[in-house]
């Protein structure tokens, strides 16, 4: 597939000729169109906590939550710079809420996913449901539901914001609305979606269930403990230590239907075989310290830090300590569409 035609003289003019009309020689463009493999501007990346938390306590001087909406540093891959991506589909930020600051109720098409980075007790509203975060803790904002943040404590609270704005941007298919209340009225006691759908049991009536899973906050604790106890049964995959997806309880899926999200962990001096998968992956260092290869770029990671391997790209993790990293990628969507591919082992 990899030829290309020559350029005549009276192709040449062809070209030209139909190009005033909008129209282009499938053949002049066909290599870049359908490539080998996958061929991405995303390339690896490491951002440190401490420069996010540095910029981002500067932020806090120079804008309050309220007038920025969401006081949100983009993490932006550098071979896509201006684009407001981490990875060709995915979005990324780290997000910042100063005590006794409110983020207002609005609601909009994109799906967005938090991962608590630092900070202890502030809470995200989601459709009249109140959670309390801590650090690990992994809460979803589904599509088109109202959500507010706002921390009532005396620390600030810094959370990766993992969204699919390039996705729903690439579809044209973005609304946004204001909520008439700086905050949404709370309907719903909290705890309440962890006790219908987090203990294995669903309400009677239910059938069915929507694209998105109805626990919106999956707490670290648990799913610390679980990883725990996987590691210590021995239950380690040699290119991923203990990694588990977190699902939605009543489909059995992935807990979103545009991000597929992760959490593993790595046993002390773990070195994993090589493994590639066409999903873009973004991580969030919960725990640990190590470092990941990436293509033939090494990335040293210590807590808190995020990182980003893209498509394809043979990955190898090493943990000095034993380190838990939670992730997140476009899998879901590439399962869907049937596209997902991973190759394990030496490639
Ligand atoms: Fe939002």
């Amino acid at each position: 597939m990899d030829h290309a035609p020559v350029e005549t003289p009276e192709r040449k003019a062809f070209y030209a000729r139909i190009d005033k009309q909008n129209m282009t020689a499938l053949w002049t463009v066909m290599n870049a169109l359908i490539t080998p493999e996958p061929k991405s501007q995303c390339v690896p990346a490491l951002w440190r906590f401490d420069d996010i938390r540095a910029a981002m306590l500067e932020a806090g001087a120079l804008i309050t939550a309220k007038e920025a909406e969401r006081r949100v540093l983009i993490l932006e891959n550098p071979g896509l710079r201006g684009y407001s991506k981490i990875t060709t589909a995915l979005y990324a930020g780290v997000q910042l809420v100063m005590p006794h600051e409110v983020a207002p109720a609005h609601r909009h098409s994109q799906s967005a996913l938090r991962f608590v980075i630092e900070g202890n007790g502030a809470f995200t509203t989601v459709d009249g449901e109140r959670t309390y975060m801590s650090p690990g803790d992994f809460v979803i904002t589904p599509s088109m539901t109202w959500h507010d943040h706002g921390n009532e404590t005396e620390a600030p609270m810094f959370w990766l914001d993992g969204l699919d704005i390039p996705l729903v941007q690439f579809l044209d298919a973005s609304f946004v609305e204001r909520h008439p209340e700086e905050q949404q009225p709370i309907t719903k006691a909290v705890g309440h979606s962890a006790a219908q759908y987090g203990a294995n049991l669903l309400p009677i009536d239910n059938r069915g269930g929507g694209p998105t899973s109805p626990i919106f906050n999956y707490p670290y604790a648990r799913t610390r403990e679980a990883l725990d106890r996987l590691v210590r049964s021995g239950d380690c995959d040699p290119c991923h230590g203990v990694k588990l997806r977190y699902t939605n309880p009543v489909t059995g899926d992935h807990a979103m239907p545009t991000m597929a999200t992760f959490i593993q962990l790595l046993p002390p001096g773990f070195k994993s075989t090589p493994y590639r998968a066409t999903d873009a992956t973004v991580f969030n260092v919960t725990e640990g310290r190590g470092r990941t290869r990436v293509g033939d770029t090494w990335l040293d990671w210590g807590p808190k830090d995020i990182f980003v391997a893209p498509s394809w790209q043979p990955v190898v993790h090493e943990a000095i300590c034993e380190s838990v990293l939670f992730s997140f990628s476009d899998r879901v969507v590439q399962e869907k569409l049937g596209i997902w591919r991973e190759r394990r082992g030496n490639l």
